[in-house]
């Protein structure tokens, strides 16, 4: 399978969407938009992340849209973040995509935030050479409650 990263287009913003309703990827992710479903809110955010110059890409499986990944934040404090469709999960996408990003994007350190219990985002961060280096807590909005987060980081 060809994992690749292309530009976000207008069109993909319904498939990122649906992709947050997905409530198995939200208790995963955890740190989610107080409401999901809240389409004017979602819009609102992503004009504000297309209008904001960080990087956003589409990741495309075999030239098909599978989910995000980005980098943002400020200089010095960039962290990365990635999201994948359920119907292409355990084939190796969020590992590639995020190699990809990570090429594309050269500044080090670079930053990122899991959930304590989100084994699969863990195992792909490690894999691309992020190591554990903080933990906090914070309140998931998919749990209800708060949760433990591991804070990784990944040097020059
Ligand atoms: C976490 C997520 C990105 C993983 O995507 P994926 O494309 O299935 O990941 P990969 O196929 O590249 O998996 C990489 C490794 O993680 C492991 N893994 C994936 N999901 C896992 C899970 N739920 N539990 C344990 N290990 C998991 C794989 O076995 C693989 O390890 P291996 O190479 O040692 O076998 C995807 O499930 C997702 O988008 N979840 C919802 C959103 C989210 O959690 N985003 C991250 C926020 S920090």
């Amino acid at each position: 399978m060809e994992i690749s990263l292309r530009e976000v287009r207008a069109e993909d913003l319904d498939l990122f969407f649906a992709q947050m309703q997905d409530p198995e990827a939200a208790r995963m992710a955890a740190f989610t938009p107080e409401d999901p479903a809240d389409r004017g809110r979602f819009d609102a955010h992503w004009a504000r992340v297309l209008a904001s110059g960080d990087i956003n890409r589409t990741v495309l499986a075999d030239g098909v849209p599978a989910g995000h990944a980005a980098v943002y934040g400020p200089p010095g404090e960039r962290e990365v973040t990635y999201w994948i469709g359920r119907g292409h999960w355990g084939r190796g996408v969020a590992t590639a995509a995020l190699r990809a990003l990570l090429e594309l994007v050269p500044e080090r350190p670079l930053y990122a935030r899991a959930a304590a219990d989100n084994a699969g985002s863990l195992r792909v961060l490690s894999k691309c050479g992020f190591r554990v280096t903080g933990k906090g807590r914070g309140f998931a909005h998919a749990r209800g409650e708060e949760i433990d987060e591991y804070v990784l980081t990944l040097d020059g």
